[in-house]
Order: C-alpha cells, then structure tokens, then sequence
C-alpha cells in the first residue's frame, strides 16, 4: 500500500483529523464499522484531498505504507481494546497504532506494554480543540515510545495548530504520558470553566448585571490578562438570545453540568499521586452537585437561607466590584493552573515520565480549549519550550519553580490580585452564592504560605488515638507521647 496514514473510526472527531491529514497533502486511507459513513465522507469531503475508502481493517492495513500508521478514534474503553485486538494479527514489527481517544492513561500504559510485546508502537495521543480544532488544527499531545515519534511526529506536527510558528505538538512522555498531559488539559479546562461560572454568578446576583450586560464586560475582560478562548465563548454564551422566549438562552438551559469521565480522572489521579489539586477536584464535585436535581428541589424547600442579603454594590462601586471579581477568577485560574503542573510533576515522579513543564504548557497555548495568552507566560515560567529537554523523571528542569505560584511574575500577580480576592471570597460567602473553586483557590494558596498549618494539631490527634507518632520541630527522630499512661514522651 501507499496511504500515509489510515484512520478507523469516523464519527465527527475521527471524521475530522482525517480530513486535517488529507487537505495537508497525506494520503488517508478511511475505515467505518459501517461502511455508510466512510462513503459520506468521501462524498462530501473528497475533493479535499487523496482519500482511501475501505470495507474492513485488513484492507485499511493493506492500503498502508510501511510503517504502517493507524489511527483509532472510537469510544475510549472497550471499543478502543476491541479495534485493537482485532489490528493485532494484521500488523508488522515496526507499525504505529495510534489512540487520538480520551482514553484513561492507564488503559493506554497497559495497552503500550502488550503491544510493545509484539514489537508494535501502541501512541496515545491526547487531541484537544473539539471538533473545529480536530479539523483546523488542534493541540496534540503525543506519548508512546520516543522512537515512534520519527515516523509520526511530523505529521502530527503538521496537522496541530501553530502557535508563533511552533507546532503545538510535541513528544511529552513515554507510554500514557499523552493521555496523561490531556486528561489534565481537561482538569484544568474543568476549573476555568467553574471560576468562569462563579464570576458570573456572583456579577449577576451580588451585582445584579444580566447576561447581554455581562457579555460585554467578558468581551472587555478578553483585553486583559484574561484572555482566552474560555472567555471568549462565555461572551458569545451570554449574549445569545432565547428564540422562544425572547431572555437570555441562559436562563432556559437546564443547570445541571455533564461530564464524560476526564475532570474525574484528574481529581482521582491527583488524589493518588499526592497532589492537592482542590481547585480542580472542587469543579468536578461542582459539576456533580448541579447534576443531583431531586436532592437540591428538597434541599431548596428544607434547607433554611440563614443571613444572605448582601446589599448590591452601588453603580458608583459597581466598577470596583466588577474589577474585583475580574482579579479573583484571574487568581483563582491561576491556582488551577498551578495545581494542574504540580500534578504532572508528581505524575512523572509516580510513573517514571520526563515531563517538561515548559514545553506542555508550550503545547496549550493555541488549537486547544484552555489556550490563552496566559499560557505563553506560564511556559516562560517553566523555562519555555524546548523539545529537547527531558528531565529525569520526577526533577524538574535547572531553573523550573518548583510551584508555578512562585514564579516571579505570578507571585507578583497573586499579591497584586489578592485583596481583591479575599473581599469577593467573603461578599460571596456573606450572600450565600457558593464559590467552591474561588474560596478553594484561596485555601490553597494560604495554607501554602502558612507559617504554621494545623496538620501538627492532626499529628497529635493521630498518636493520640493510634500510636502513629510524630516528628518534633528541634529534634530528628520519631516520638510518641503515652497518652493512656504517664503522658511522657518516649522516642519511637
Ligand atoms: C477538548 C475537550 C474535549 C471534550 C472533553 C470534555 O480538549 O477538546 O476537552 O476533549 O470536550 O471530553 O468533556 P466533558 O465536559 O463532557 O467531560
């Protein structure tokens, strides 16, 4: 065969890259469990480029240059397992299976250590930017084996956005790191799109702003350090007018968030490895409170209100309120942010990855859905981009802060922001508008530059009731109080 590459699986995701490849000049070689849909395609989409149409995935194998590349877009979970059982006896030494899926990464480790048995390349890739970026342009973060990304790296670096003329595609990892780096682009997409939600809710019931109005201080905000896709769809969201009933589309939608499975996995993994990703963790439950319906209609009519008139700014301070609010998502955000690194960072220690920070954040700053100007300050934090520099996993690159927050730049920003921050965390909890991610936000960054935290308190309590012992300020060593006997203190 002669197909650069053969794509499997053509719902609009897989629909998409496949076009991507073709109008860059690769031959696509197309697959469908239902043939209808690879028709279509070429119906529609032909003219675009030189595409393959097949009946079967040996005839796609068989269309193939070697070494082969396919791609696999179907639903993560069994169906990726499925098509992958089924391309096994059908492969070479040498081939290239690639899974462009929201699959769990340890799905992908497990499935890159079995094939790897076979001598195939098994690369998961974590894809963002929807469907539009699919096509035009998205952000791909590629792991497998390095030697893999010879043979597949320039064509998904041709396919990805660009960013200053910088691929937003790189190698990140070995086995899961791909999905790995995704599933936490998704994390943090979760937390930006909460703090978003919290600044909203709190201009429109503290400041009384109604959603035409709020799209335009969300289009200004797009001006400032804000600036972000993020920000810029939540104006168009605002501004959008209900056909039917003439208000905002907002306020008819049903405010019960869904989600597919990758914020949970993010507030899972950073649980695992340590990490206290509260912010991203508190989107995800923010998410799941909205979606309890039958609970919240009893919690309305039981639960009482207690004090929550707070009296709404003035127009003279509304400006100020406004502002206000604006600094305490750019903070919150901020956290997120940070939260998100400091998990990959713990990640790579756990699995063994050479991350680098710089240049996953160098990945995000266009074709996904968190790209924002911030990321390009972020990757300037983390040294910026260099595609060559694989630190040993679980260090950090010479010079790479060891928490984003303590980059110059942000700790500047976070005090400048702070003020601010802590009056619309206490407005917000005063009125009873809940701000999980903002107030957790700030709970992290105090108890991170606590002088003393009451986890000593916690320790006491622990060899209290279990002997656990402890570890004392002025001396090494581990000690234990007999706490059901004299009261002295024994060294462990
Ligand atoms: C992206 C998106 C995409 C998808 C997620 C989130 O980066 O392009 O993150 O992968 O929208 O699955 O979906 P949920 O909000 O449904 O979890």
């Amino acid at each position: 065969g002669t197909a650069d590459i053969g794509v499997t699986g053509l719902a609009v995701m897989g629909a998409n890259l496949a076009r991507n490849f073709a109008r860059n000049g690769y031959t696509v070689a197309l697959h469908n469990r239902s043939r209808a849909r690879t028709d279509q395609l070429v119906a529609e989409h032909g003219h675009e480029g030189t595409f393959v149409a097949t009946e079967s995935l040996e005839e796609l194998v068989a269309s193939l240059a070697v070494p082969r590349r396919v791609l696999i877009m179907v639903k993560a979970g069994q169906p990726v397992d499925d098509v992958i059982d089924q391309l096994i006896p059908l492969l070479e030494a040498g081939d290239i299976v690639i899974d462009a899926g929201n699959s769990h990464y340890e799905d992908t480790r497990r499935r890159e250590a079995a094939l790897a048995q076979q001598g195939l390349h098994f690369v998961g890739v974590g894809v963002s930017g929807g469907e539009e970026g699919a096509l035009n342009g998205p952000a791909i973060m590629p792991g497998g084996p390095e030697k893999s990304y010879e043979a597949l790296g320039p064509m998904l670096e041709k396919i990805s956005a660009h960013h200053d003329g910088e691929p937003c595609c790189a190698w990140v990892g070995t086995d899961g790191a791909g999905h790995y780096v995704k599933m936490v682009h998704n994390g943090i997409e979760y937390a930006d799109m909460q703090v978003i939600g919290e600044a909203y809710d709190l201009l429109r019931r503290v400041g009384g702003i109604e959603p035409a109005e709020q799209a335009e201080i969300f289009t200004a905000w797009n001006q400032t350090d804000l600036a972000s896709y993020l920000i810029e769809i939540t104006a168009e969201v605002l501004a959008q007018k209900d056909e039917a009933t003439g208000g905002p589309l907002v306020d008819v939608i049903v405010d019960e968030a869904g989600q597919k499975g990758t914020g949970r996995w993010t507030a899972i993994s950073g649980l695992d490895v340590g990490a206290p990703v509260a912010a991203i963790a508190e989107s995800v439950f923010a998410r799941s409170l909205s979606s309890q319906p039958h609970v919240r209609e009893v919690a309305r009519r039981t639960l009482a209100a207690g004090i929550e008139s707070v009296e709404a700014p003035q127009p003279a301070d509304r400006e100020e309120f406004v502002e206000d609010v604006r600094q305490a998502l750019f903070a919150s955000k901020l956290v997120a942010y940070a939260q998100g690194m400091d998990m990959l960072a713990a990640a790579a220690q756990e699995y063994g990855w050479s991350l680098d920070l710089g240049t996953i954040a160098s990945l995000w700053r266009d074709g996904c859905i968190i790209r924002a100007d911030l990321l390009d300050v972020i990757m300037k934090a983390f040294g910026g981009r260099d595609t060559d520099r694989h630190p040993e996993p679980g260090t950090r690159a010479e010079g790479q802060p060891v928490n984003l927050l303590f980059a110059p730049e942000f700790s500047q920003a976070i005090a400048e922001a702070l003020p601010a921050w802590r009056r619309v965390v206490a407005t917000a909890v005063t009125a009873g508008v809940p701000v999980p991610v903002f107030s957790s936000a700030l709970a992290y960054y105090d108890g991170l530059r606590a002088d003393r935290l009451p986890a000593a308190l916690v320790q006491g309590q622990r060899d209290y009731f279990g002997a656990h012992t402890y570890r004392r300020t002025d001396r090494d060593g581990s000690f234990h109080t007999l706490w059901s006997a004299d009261r002295s203190e024994v060294e462990a």
